[in-house]
């Protein structure tokens, strides 16, 4: 199934196998399907709040990978809820992947802010791409240990989205205004970085606004 250069940065950046990968958000399950067919887990979770997107997903599922040796399940539930105790039959070696893109900044604080308490007890990475917010995001990802696995920077019908890998386990520090993932010899780059950049400026107008550091911050990358 075709999917955006988003989905298709995500599913590149699965670089290894794991015995459950969580498709949190998955909306009509795109990127699930792709991790599937990659064979990158023994389990593919397809994660949503909607019913009826899952009652769909799992037609095409019982259409086309009924029988597969990799196994899929469909949960419709909160992406902060996910059941990872239930699935950590060996919670000393299970190796789970939690993929959360597609949803404002905000709400991916909220349900980090569920899931990592119960997520610290078992070998879960994440890879998170928000829509807006990654300043804040980053910040709290920062407040709470994880560290870099990588980072990408990406372009889509015109926006750009930054794509987080990381690990409690990771000892390479996460930026607050991303590290790796700039190169700013190509013109989308320079181009995002002052959008971002003039996006606080407006903010700064605002005497309650405290961003001054933030815009320090964008500025010397520069
Ligand atoms: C725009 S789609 C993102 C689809 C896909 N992940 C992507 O990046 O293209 C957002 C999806 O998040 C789902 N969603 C919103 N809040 C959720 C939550 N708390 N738990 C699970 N799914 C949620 C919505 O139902 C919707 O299908």
């Amino acid at each position: 199934m075709k999917i955006g250069r988003r989905l298709q940065q995500i599913e590149q950046m699965v670089e290894k196998q794991y015995d459950h990968i969580w498709d949190c958000c998955c909306d009509h399950g795109l990127l699930g399907f792709n991790l599937l067919k990659a064979q990158v887990a023994q389990t593919i979770h397809f994660v949503d709040i909607v019913p009826d997107l899952l009652v769909q997903i799992e037609k095409t599922l019982q259409r086309h990978w009924l029988g597969a040796e990799q196994t899929w399940l469909v949960h419709c539930l909160d992406a902060g809820k996910l059941p990872i105790r239930q699935f950590s039959i060996k919670p000393e070696t299970d190796k789970h992947l939690i993929i959360i893109a597609g949803i404002g900044g905000e709400l991916l604080i909220e349900l980090m802010q569920s899931l990592l308490p119960v997520c610290a007890n078992y070998h879960v990475e994440f890879i998170l791409c928000p829509v807006h917010h990654n300043y804040k995001l980053r910040q709290f990802l920062i407040d709470n240990q994880l560290g870099l696995l990588n980072e990408c920077l990406v372009f889509e019908n015109s926006r750009s989205y930054e794509i987080l890998h990381l690990s409690p386990a990771s000892s390479q520090p996460l930026s607050a205004v991303g590290s790796i993932m700039w190169d700013l010899t190509d013109p989308l780059h320079l181009n995002y970085l002052d959008k971002t950049i003039k996006h606080y400026q407006r903010i700064a107008k605002n005497p309650n606004a405290h961003v001054k550091s933030i815009i320090n911050q964008y500025q010397q990358l520069r």
